[in-house]
């Protein structure tokens, strides 16, 4: 196929550059398409690291094995550098006659005529363009035997390097964007394990263990509690695969929270010692994400009330307030001294169930000190 020229083969160029969104696949488009543009034997692409070295170099026109041979990155000394400090293109005819050349490793090939041309977004280089042996089209004049790079050349290139500032500051952007969506994504995952999937492994430990006590003294109520612990199990399962793919936890889909909260408080009331009740006296429906919210801050209060502070009760209760409406889970325990844990900050439960709150516009507060139980309170402001 002809080489295409001219305007077709900036804009293939252009468009090739636009079509890939990797920063990896961006640089190696530029180069390939500025070593087409320029007609050049060798193209490279510089980008510095800020240290006086190039975070990634990357060539065009050389193999593989030549490229492991002539060994490490180089550094930004000598022609490399001048492009990426003054910023403006440089076009030699011989590079190795230049100054400022100090040689090159033994595997590098022989290099004559040079375009050097800075790729910036503003102030900033984001990098350089290295262009080396220009091919000699048929019946183009020729310097001492060889072919140098043209004004053409160099003016394409600059334009290239123009577009190739902007295509490299958007795949950095869109590479960025992604790298905070994954993130968040964790971070939503370890809330939803935490606030779900760990309070169930908990109640089937719980009921396991008074499944355990039963069984030579009532192996009645030894077989219901196992039956729990296969129901718990089976719900554990569940909640794993809703956090996996952000769904509703399927008890509240099904029953609601009225009857979510009191199901969990009377499983929890058998297999643990406190006595663990919930009171609903008026319950009133309420938008889903706040349902969702107020039933993670239940589930983590009474469970930190069991695990942490010794109770001999537990009393959850769930009443209107205005719209909206207020949860408190309020336990009888050794308290804590809220303020310390917070400095401390290396729990999840506490700074999960305040973003709950806040996530659904609604607000979490929570009342303790050593000795004097715990009382931790939310409201939702309804729909
Ligand atoms: N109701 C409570 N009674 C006594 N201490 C509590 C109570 N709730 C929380 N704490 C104290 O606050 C600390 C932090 O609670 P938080 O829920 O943030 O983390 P955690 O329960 O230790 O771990 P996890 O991240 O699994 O929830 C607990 O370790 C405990 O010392
Ligand atoms: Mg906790």
């Amino acid at each position: 196929m002809e080489p295409r020229t001219g305007l077709a083969a900036i804009s293939a160029a252009l468009l090739a550059m636009n079509r890939t969104r990797e920063v990896r696949g961006v640089l190696q488009t530029i180069v390939s398409s500025a070593r087409d543009l320029a007609g050049a034997r060798y193209a490279a692409l510089g980008v510095p690291d800020g240290n006086g070295g190039f975070a990634q170099f990357i060539v065009d026109g050389i193999s593989d094995r030549q490229w492991q041979a002539i060994g490490p990155l180089p550094r930004q000394h000598g022609i490399l550098a001048a492009m990426l400090q003054g910023a403006t293109p440089e076009r030699l005819d011989d590079v190795r006659a230049d100054p400022r050349f100090e040689g090159w490793p033994a595997a590098h090939p022989e290099m004559s005529d040079f375009l050097g041309v800075p790729i910036a977004d503003g102030d900033e280089v984001l990098g350089a363009l290295f262009l080396a042996n220009k091919k000699c089209p048929p019946g183009t004049p020729r310097t001492g035997g060889r072919c140098t790079f043209t004004d053409d050349d160099e003016d394409l290139v600059r334009l290239l390097a123009e577009h190739a500032a902007i295509a490299l500051t958007n795949a950095r952007l869109y590479e960025r964007g992604r790298e905070l969506t994954i993130a968040r994504e964790r971070a939503r995952l370890a809330h939803e394990l935490h606030d779900a999937v760990a309070q169930k492994l908990f109640s089937l430990r719980l009921t396991a263990q008074a499944a355990t006590a039963l069984i030579s003294r009532d192996p009645e109520r030894a077989r219901t509690e196992l039956l729990q612990v296969t129901r718990l199990a089976a719900e554990a399962a569940e909640e794993l695969r809703a956090a996996v793919v952000e769904l509703r936890p399927a008890a509240l889909e099904e029953d609601g929270l009225v009857a979510t909260l009191r199901a969990q408080a009377r499983v929890l009331d058998r297999a643990h010692p406190a006595t663990v009740t919930f009171v609903c006296d008026e319950p009133r429906a309420l938008p889903a994400d706040q349902e969702d919210a107020l039933l993670r801050v239940a589930q983590e209060a009474v469970h930190n009330a069991l695990r942490h502070a010794r109770p001999a009760r537990v009393a959850i209760t769930l009443d209107r307030r205005g719209m909206g409406a207020l949860l408190r889970v309020a336990d009888d325990g050794s308290g804590f001294d809220p303020e310390a844990v917070r400095r401390a900050g290396r729990h999840l439960g506490l700074v999960s169930m305040r973003e709950r709150a806040i996530g659904v516009g609604g607000a979490l507060t929570v009342e303790s000190a050593p000795g004097k139980g715990t009382v931790v309170e939310m409201e939702v402001p309804g729909g």
